[in-house]
């Protein structure tokens, strides 16, 4: 059974379980948390060109993020040091920045999780380095399609199984695999909470979706196989088959008749091409 609770207070709730359905207050403070993850993700658009290294755009973020009050939720957490995820071509996820420089032909990942008066903004986009095969650009562009068709899914009465299923519907309908070891999920003043948000399932199963809900939808969808392994670092996720793997993430809340979405780009720059 699905256990939810309502938020009545500000004060800070920790992972219990249950899904918290919030007030208005947190989706206030989820705007502004997610709106900066979004100007963040939008300032390094025109960085984002071959010879940059990923531990030179992971600076400027977190330039950018102090700069405009919040502070980066992955520093320190769990032991992670950096401000960002950036992951390159075959990386799936939580690719960790380095010095290595970007090239042309690269499709990069760059996920930010600003912590803006206590709220967390996560969202991550696709860049597209250089001339970029057109092979790699379809994958960009069905993981975009996949990530707003699962957004169109999340309002009242439905279930996360319908969000999930409109997402594998599309990638395999492309002959993508949908990465199954890593979730989208709830957050707010916390940064992993329940709902566990899943990118594969069948309409109708799992947690319904209530007013009050905010939760990330991030799926990650590869060229070939769904199956992912983690390097030594103990961070870097790989596609097993070294296939290319997209991703983009978007920070919700569930309304009376459908979802906000926290942190859709000021610019316009939503996806590629910027
Ligand atoms: N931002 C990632 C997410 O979407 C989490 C990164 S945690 C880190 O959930 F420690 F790897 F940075
Ligand atoms: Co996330
Ligand atoms: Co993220």
């Amino acid at each position: 059974m699905t256990d939810y609770v309502t938020v009545t207070s500000d004060a800070p709730m920790g992972r219990t379980g249950a899904i918290k359905l919030h007030g208005r207050d947190a989706f206030d403070g989820m705007m502004k948390a997610g709106q900066l993850a979004a100007a963040t993700l939008d300032m390094i658009v025109p960085h984002m060109i071959p010879g940059v290294t990923t531990a030179e755009i992971d600076r400027m973020i977190f330039d950018f993020v102090k700069a405009n009050g919040g502070i980066p939720a992955t520093l320190g957490y769990r032991g992670y040091t950096h401000s960002t995820c950036i992951s390159i071509n075959h990386v799936v996820c939580h690719g960790i920045p380095s010095d290595k420089p970007l090239r042309s032909g690269d499709i990069v990942n760059v996920d930010v999780t600003p912590i803006l008066d206590g709220w967390h903004g996560d969202s991550s986009r696709m860049y597209l380095i250089g001339d970029v095969p057109l092979k790699a650009k379809r994958l960009v562009e069905v993981t975009y399609e996949c990530l707003m068709l699962g957004i169109e899914q999340a309002r009242p009465g439905n279930h996360m199984g319908d969000v999930a299923n409109a997402i594998q519907r599309h990638a395999e309908a492309h002959r993508f695999g949908v990465v199954r070891d890593f979730c989208g999920h709830g957050l707010g003043r916390l940064f992993h909470d329940a709902p566990e948000v899943v990118h594969v399932g069948r309409p109708g199963t799992g947690p319904e979706l209530k007013p009050g809900m905010i939760f990330t939808i991030e799926p990650m969808i590869n060229i070939g196989r769904p199956d992912v392994k983690l390097l030594d670092d103990g961070w870097t996720a790989v596609t097993r088959d070294r296939s290319l793997s997209a991703q983009f993430e978007h920070s919700i809340g569930i309304t009376e008749d459908g979802c906000e979405i926290f942190t859709a780009s000021p610019g316009g720059f939503d996806k590629p091409p910027y």
